[in-house]
């Protein structure tokens, strides 16, 4: 028997290179040694995207981004998380577990908070239907960024105080963060991030991939730019990049100009692959997808509502 993977992405916008390294890559490289779940996160979208077409659109290129990069649906099942009605009642339930106080302490709430912006309820909530989304599947390993430490965290939180109440019932995720791949920084050095405004596009054309990558933030000490080398390291190795580096010391230009090739030259064949998908077939896909999806999480579901005393 297979182990069980499950992952999840926010429809939240063009993807970037950081999505890319951070979880569309790692993805690929490891999802069919495992019964892999997908998830399109588009009820998480919708704690800070107000716009339905942009909703719309968003989740149909997301699916076509995990496609082109490599992704097989007939090897995992891709669906939308509201189209499986099981993720919002298994959040409810698991908002009836934690305190207020806990959920407090998230990281994505406190940081809205800090920076002006009013929190809707269901940012505040977020963390129980991820925590829902990942014990729906009996997820054995779910693979994020280290961003999403804390979220993993949560989740094994309620898994404790659900079972505590009621028994054995829900599976605490084992291995999470995904080794060695970090935080991929933006242009400025910071997370790359859409709210940062500091990502390079993953499917932009050459033009724009060369844009991002020339407004990269250097400081002109004329050591190595640590900000382009950052990004570069994640193309190609230290024993490859180091000796260019000492060549072209001080040459910022030259340097961008080479990252943005070796960009161009992972990107092209990915872009070609992805301008061949339809509409359509994203459709058949996630159509697919959910009834597979639901056939597990409808189970554990139910195991749920006997131990909470709701299933009649
Ligand atoms: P999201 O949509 O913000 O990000 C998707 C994945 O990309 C990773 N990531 C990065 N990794 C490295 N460096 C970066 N600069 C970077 N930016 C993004 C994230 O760590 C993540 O793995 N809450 C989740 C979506 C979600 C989910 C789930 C994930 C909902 N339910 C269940 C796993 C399991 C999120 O907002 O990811």
């Amino acid at each position: 028997m297979k182990k069980r993977l499950f992952t999840g992405l926010q429809p939240s916008g063009d993807l970037h290179i950081g999505n890319y390294y951070g979880a569309l890559k790692p993805f690929v490289d490891m999802y069919e040694a495992y019964n892999s779940f997908l998830m399109i996160a588009d009820y998480h979208a919708l704690t800070s995207l107000r716009d339905s077409e942009a909703l719309h659109q968003n989740t149909i290129n997301i699916v076509k981004d995990y496609l082109a990069v490599g992704v097989d649906p007939e090897k995992v099942v891709i669906f939308r998380q509201s189209d499986n009605p099981d993720h919002t009642e298994l959040g409810w339930i698991l908002n009836c577990m934690v305190t207020v106080p806990f959920l407090m302490q998230g990281h994505a709430y406190k940081d809205k908070v800090a920076k002006g912006i009013e929190p809707n309820a269901g940012l505040f909530t977020y963390p129980m239907l991820m925590a829902a989304d990942i014990l729906l599947y009996d997820t054995d390993v779910v693979p994020v960024g280290e961003d999403q430490r804390q979220h993993l965290e949560y989740t094994r939180e309620a898994v404790g105080k659900f079972n505590r109440a009621y028994g054995d019932v829900l599976k605490e995720p084992e291995t999470v963060i995904l080794d060695g791949v970090g935080v991929v920084p933006g242009t400025d050095g910071q997370k790359m991030s859409k709210s940062y405004k500091n990502t390079i596009p993953l499917f932009g054309t050459t033009e724009e991939v060369e844009k991002s990558v020339m407004h990269i933030v250097t400081d002109s000490n004329g050591e190595r730019p640590e900000n382009v080398y950052a990004i570069h390291r994640l193309l190609k190795s230290a024993e490859e990049l180091d000796p260019i580096y000492e060549t072209y010391k001080g040459k910022y230009g030259d340097l961008k100009k080479m990252l943005a090739a070796d960009l161009e030259t992972m990107i092209a064949p990915m872009r070609e692959r992805r301008n061949a998908i339809t509409d359509e077939q994203v459709r058949a896909v996630l159509a697919n997808g959910v009834i597979k999806a639901r056939e597990v999480s409808g189970s554990v579901l139910e195991q749920v509502r006997t131990a909470i005393g709701i299933a009649l």
